[in-house]
């Protein structure tokens, strides 16, 4: 079975399918969370322009790669590479994508848990009191350092999880995020609005887009490699593995122009909700991984009816939640299923199982355990996945991709793959020399830069 192509393998019924699941793996925590908590720890403006051109330098030509190498072997990764190469060294780099996904996914259900408990509270009127910054602070620090609530939450969210991934890659999700994904898009453009007229808010867009280089350091330069690769799913297989599910009449050139586009407005949306209403409330934005979730009950605060409000932006944030980790899920599954032989349901509750084990350090690293939650580089435990895995295994895997397909598959192969029948890739010689030379020298390149200078986080 597993040698041969499953006959139950999966497939995306429709390209709209796929751009929906495709986008629903992209738009996520890393646009709402992680991009402004980033942003705010790097300085903002300069770590958001090399973002952007990480995202058009990188981003988009690893997207297409993970796309051809994904449909042309219609495996996971580590099967993906064992295929297209021949060798037996290759798949390595599919496993270490299976491993990163599965950590992202520890410390992930953590912060999407967080997103619960704000769901509930919001559901059962704790924004009814008013809420100041402080006040905001101590609700946030008082749910994450609960080792119960911290714990339980993420047992849900993985739990949550668990349930959508067992029925296989389409149906329920699929056409829930086809209504409930521009209605967040909606939403979030109604919060920007709120935040750009509050009193204070020019200073929130100067951080985001006046850039002072002196802020630079090698860390900044790495987080924002690391996000533009995390927002995009991109560096572990995921999108590998999602390519693998469409069937060669797709138009892959607009659907993953269509995946970027939208992922990358997202964020910069998020970065027009967040900053304004956060300087507006005097907060700061190097507070670190709560920052969201201390400035957004201060806008809701700022807002009629926030309580309804609060409520719609803690459901879509945790349905655009659910739709990423589906994604990091069903890459280990898929690993496990087409590689190993394991069944699918039996895969997809023994994951599911393990990462909980690994995100208990996550959960209780946020005050409730003191060795955990401090003095680890990065600061807690949870900072130190995130950064890990969310940065520096991400580029070195986004690196091996560029490396299998610029020197060992072929550009000329992938861009048939990518092409197809009759689907051109705008400037498709420009795509193959990003490939072969300029991601391999950027990431090797800020890898170096990080060694000799020693700024790491
Ligand atoms: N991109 C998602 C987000 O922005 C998170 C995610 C899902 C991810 N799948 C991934 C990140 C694969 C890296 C790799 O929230």
């Amino acid at each position: 079975m597993s040698q041969q192509q499953a006959p139950e393998r999966g497939h995306f019924g429709t390209a709209l399918g796929f751009v929906l699941a495709s986008a629903g793996s992209a738009i996520g925590l890393g646009n709402i969370w992680r991009f402004p908590y980033m942003a705010g720890e790097s300085g903002g403006g300069a770590f958001v322009l090399i973002y952007l051109v990480f995202v058009l330098a990188i981003g988009v030509p690893v997207l297409f790669a993970e796309l051809a190498v994904g449909r042309a072997a219609q495996r996971n990764p580590v099967g993906a590479y064992r295929i297209l190469s021949g060798s037996r060294i290759w798949p390595w780099a599919g496993g270490l994508g299976v491993l990163t996904g599965f950590s992202i996914l520890a410390f992930y259900s953590v912060v999407a848990g967080w997103t619960l408990g704000y769901l509930f509270r919001a559901l059962t009127g704790a924004f009814h009191e008013p809420i100041d910054a402080a006040g905001s602070e101590a609700l946030f620090l008082g749910l994450i350092g609960d080792p119960l609530q911290a714990i339980g939450l993420s047992a849900l969210f993985l739990l949550l999880t668990v349930l959508v991934v067992r029925g296989g890659v389409q149906r329920g999700i699929e056409r829930a995020a086809r209504v409930l994904m521009p209605l967040f898009l909606l939403l979030l453009v109604l919060l920007a609005v709120r935040s750009l007229t509050l009193p204070g808010a020019s200073e929130g867009l100067a951080f985001l887009f006046v850039f002072d280089f002196s802020e630079v350091t090698g860390g900044v330069v790495i987080a924002a490699l690391g996000q533009a690769l995390f927002s995009l799913s991109l560096g572990m297989g995921a999108i590998l593995t999602y390519g693998s599910y469409l069937s060669k009449r797709e138009n892959l050139p607009v659907a993953g122009a269509t995946v970027a586009l939208f992922d990358t407005g997202i964020a910069l949306l998020a970065g027009l909700v967040i900053f304004p209403a956060l300087f507006s409330a005097g907060l700061e934005p190097g507070a670190g991984a709560g920052l969201v979730f201390v400035v957004m009950p201060t806008l809701f605060e700022a807002m009629p009816a926030g309580t309804l409000f609060g409520i719609a932006f803690y459901a879509l944030l945790a349905i655009a939640a659910l739709t990423s980790t589906m994604s990091l899920l069903e890459v280990v599954v898929a690993w496990l299923v087409d590689e190993r032989g394991w069944g699918r349901e039996t895969a997809v509750w023994t994951l599911g199982a393990a990462c909980f084990v690994l995100a208990v350090p996550s959960a209780l690293s946020q005050g409730a355990v003191g060795f955990l939650s401090e003095g680890l580089p990065g600061g807690s435990w949870l900072d130190l996945q995130n950064i890990l895995f969310g940065n520096y295994a991400l580029a070195f895997g986004a690196l091996l991709i560029c490396l299998f397909v610029g020197w060992r598959w072929g550009t000329a192969s992938a861009l048939s793959e990518i092409e197809g029948v009759g689907h051109r890739l705008p400037a498709a010689a420009l795509w193959g020399f990003l490939v072969r030379y300029v991601c391999p020298v950027a990431v090797v390149g800020v890898m170096a830069y990080l060694l000799i200078t020693g700024q790491y986080d």
